[in-house]
């Protein structure tokens, strides 16, 4: 029987990825496109990771956001994208060290469901194991490391923002805003600005609820 968890393995993605050319986690980009755009400028450097075979960097090149690299462990996926869309980058990495891409190289970093995957095999949203915070740190660090100065992170999530609020608090380099859309199911858009301060309000109210999600290692 499937289960959940072959979304956390690399082979699943990887035989998943050698028929399926199209497919979106969670949203189109037409349910959120409102909230990002007015974020980015045309000439923005844009990485989308763990992009999957979703068409939201099409869609953004269409509406003429012309600098998108799309970031996947799958060496399947990424061999499928340079052969469809050469038009973009492809580049082949895991977002736990982003190791294939250079530092201060992006403006803005997208993340749609890649969060969600790597952590799909934790028992307890209010008590997330170790591996899942290092996992976390690993991933917001390398973010950071690869943004320019004033770069932003946009990850779109159906995660509630009292667990992911607080995840992204674990880095200390950015500041974070939370955007909902969605009619019946409501989704998430958090946006996290590189050398910005963090809203103290915002802090102090999701410091408190799931505060697991902010204990030391
Ligand atoms: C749930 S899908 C989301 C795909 C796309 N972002 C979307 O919204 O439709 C997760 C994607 O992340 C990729 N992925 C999972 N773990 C990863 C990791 N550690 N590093 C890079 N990519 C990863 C998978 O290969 C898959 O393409």
């Amino acid at each position: 029987m499937e289960s959940n968890s072959q979304y956390a393995r690399m082979d699943y993605w990887d035989e998943r990825f050698k028929t399926e050319k199209n497919f979106e986690w969670l949203s189109g980009l037409e349910a959120f496109e409102h909230i990002i755009t007015p974020l980015i400028s045309k000439d923005s450097r844009i990485a989308h990771i763990g992009c999957g075979s979703s068409q939201v960097s099409m869609q953004l090149w269409n509406l003429g956001f012309k600098n998108i690299t799309n970031v996947d462990y799958s060496q399947v996926l990424i061999e499928n994208g340079k052969l469809e869309h050469p038009y973009m980058e492809w580049v082949t990495d895991d977002i736990t060290t982003l190791a294939n891409c250079e530092s201060s190289s992006f403006d803005v970093v997208f993340e749609k469901a890649t969060i969600e995957a790597i952590l799909v095999t934790e028992k307890s949203a209010w008590e997330p194991s170790d591996e899942a915070l290092r996992n976390l740190e690993n991933i917001f660090s390398s973010i950071c490391r690869v943004l320019k100065a004033d770069g932003m992170f946009i990850s779109v999530s159906f995660t509630q923002p009292h667990f992911r609020i607080p995840a992204l608090l674990r880095e200390k380099n950015w500041s974070v805003e939370m955007f909902e859309f969605g009619e019946t199911f409501h989704y998430y858009v958090y946006v996290c600005k590189k050398g910005k301060d963090l809203d103290t309000e915002l802090r102090d109210r999701y410091s408190s609820i799931a505060k697991s999600w902010l204990r030391p290692l």
